[in-house]
C-alpha cells in the first residue's frame, strides 16, 4: 500500500504550508503513540477516567419485537457522553508529549468539541473550537459545555456554516498557528497521518466489543453495524471485525429527508471520487468539483465526504454501506427510547434505524451496533421535529 493510502484512497493534498506539522504527526505517530509508556497511560486514563471499557447490552425488548438478537456496544457510557473521547484523550497527550500548548478543534455535532475541551482541561492545555454557526444553534447545550469547559468557540459564518466550514475555518487556523497548536481532528478523515491516528485511538472500540461478545455468546456476531458521518466510530467499530470473514459489516449514512434529488449526506453511495480536506475520498459534488451541501438531521452526520479507509472497504466490497434517512433515525430514537430506556444520540439512531428498516432480512440473526453516544444533545432537534 503507498504511504499515506488507503488503496486509491488517502494522501495529503494540503497546502505547503501544512506539511510540516503533518511530517511531525507522522513522526509522533511512530515515535510517541507507538511506545509502550504512551500506551500504558492512555490505557489507565481510558480506564479510570473515560470508563472504559464500556459493556456491551443486549436488548431484549426491541430483540423480541424484531425477530433478531439486538447488540449495543455503548459508547454514550463513556464520560461526556460519545466515543470522541477515545480520540481527543490520546491526541491530547500527544499534544503535550510533543511539547505544544493548544488543541484546536472543529466540532459538528458539538460532541468531539466537548471532548476536546475535556481532554484539554484534564491536561491543562488551551482549547479553541471551530463550529458552524447553523450548528451552534441547533446543539447549543454542547457550545455550553464547551465554553464551562475554559474551551473558546468560534462561529464560523462561511458557506453552509455547518461542519465542512468548521474543517476549513480551522485548517486555516492551524496554517497560521502551529508551533504551539495540534489540530485536534475528530474523524478517521482528512490528511494522512490523520485517519491512522483516529482509528488507532478509536479501534479499542472493537477490540473490546469483539471480545465482550465472544465471552457473552461464544461465537462471533453475524452483522456489525455503526453510523458513518467522517466514519471514525464506525472505524474503530469495525477494525477487528474486518479479518473475519464471517461478520457482515454494515456502515450506514445519512440519507437525509430521503425524497430523491434532496441533499444528503452519503457520499459512498451518492457521491464521486473527489479531494476535500487534503483526502482523495468519495464526495457529494458536482460535475464541475463543487462541493454540494449535504443534510441530516444529526449535525455529527451532515458531511459532504467521509474517510479514506471507507472509501476503500466500500471499493473492495469488504464493508457494505447501507443508508437511513432522518424520518427513521427519528423512529429509531423513540423506538429505542421507549422499549430499551436508552436515548441514542441521532447519529447512532442511523444505525438502529438501519437494523429496524432491514430487520425481516435479519430474521434470527444477532447484530452489534455501535451507539457511538447518548441523545440529551438532540432533545430540541427531536421536539421542533415532533411539533
Ligand atoms: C454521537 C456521534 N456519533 C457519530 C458521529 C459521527 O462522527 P464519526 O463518523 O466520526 O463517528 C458524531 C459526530 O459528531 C457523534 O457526535
Amino acid at each position: 500500500m503507498k504511504k499515506g493510502y488507503f488503496g486509491d484512497f488517502g494522501g495529503q493534498f494540503v497546502p505547503e504550508l501544512l506539511m510540516p506539522p503533518l511530517l511531525e504527526l507522522e513522526e509522533a505517530l511512530e515515535n510517541i503513540v507507538a511506545t509502550e509508556e504512551f500506551h500504558d497511560e492512555l490505557t489507565a486514563i481510558l480506564q479510570d477516567y473515560v470508563g472504559r471499557p464500556s459493556p456491551i447490552t443486549l436488548c431484549k425488548n426491541l430483540s423480541t419485537q424484531l425477530g433478531l438478537d439486538l447488540w449495543l456496544k455503548r459508547e454514550d457510557l463513556n464520560h461526556t457522553g460519545a466515543h470522541k473521547v477515545n480520540n481527543t484523550i490520546g491526541q491530547a497527550l500527544l499534544t503535550k508529549r510533543m511539547g505544544k500548548t493548544t488543541l484546536l478543534a472543529e466540532t459538528g455535532a458539538g460532541m468531539h468539541g466537548v471532548a476536546t475541551a475535556t481532554a484539554a482541561a484534564l491536561l491543562g492545555l488551551k482549547c479553541v473550537v471551530y463550529m458552524g454557526a447553523v450548528d451552534v444553534e441547533r446543539q447549543n447545550v454542547n457550545v455550553r459545555r464547551m465554553e464551562l469547559l475554559g474551551a473558546e468557540v468560534v462561529a464560523v459564518q462561511s458557506g453552509t456554516r455547518t461542519l465542512k466550514d468548521a474543517i476549513n475555518a480551522a485548517m486555516r487556523r492551524w496554517i497560521a498557528d502551529q508551533k504551539d497548536t495540534h489540530y485536534c481532528f475528530g474523524t478517521a478523515a482528512g490528511a494522512h497521518p490523520f485517519p491512522l491516528l483516529v482509528r488507532n485511538f478509536q479501534a479499542v472500540i472493537s477490540r473490546e466489543a469483539r471480545q465482550q461478545f465472544l465471552d457473552k455468546n461464544g461465537k462471533l456476531p453475524d452483522v456489525v453495524a455503526a453510523c458513518v458521518g467522517g466514519g471514525s466510530n464506525a472505524i474503530g467499530m469495525f477494525h477487528h471485525f474486518v479479518p473475519d470473514a464471517s461478520v457482515r459489516i454494515v456502515g450506514v449514512e445519512a440519507a437525509g429527508t430521503g425524497e430523491p434529488g434532496c441533499y444528503n449526506s452519503a457520499p459512498l453511495n451518492l457521491g464521486t471520487d473527489g479531494v476535500l480536506h487534503g483526502m482523495v475520498t468519495k464526495l457529494l459534488q458536482t460535475k464541475d468539483g463543487q462541493i454540494m451541501p449535504s443534510h441530516s438531521i444529526s449535525a455529527g452526520l451532515d458531511y459532504p465526504g467521509v474517510g479514506p479507509e471507507h472509501a476503500q472497504h466500500h471499493a473492495s466490497g469488504r464493508v457494505h454501506y447501507g443508508m437511513c434517512n432522518d424520518a427513521q433515525a427519528l423512529n429509531a430514537f423513540l423506538t429505542l427510547s421507549r422499549t430499551e430506556g436508552i436515548i441514542p444520540a441521532l447519529e447512532s439512531s442511523h444505525a438502529v434505524g438501519w437494523v429496524m428498516e432491514n430487520a425481516e432480512e435479519l430474521k434470527g440473526k444477532s447484530v452489534l451496533v455501535c451507539l457511538s453516544g447518548r441523545g440529551d444533545k438532540d432533545m430540541g432537534i427531536v421536539e421542533d421535529y415532533l411539533k
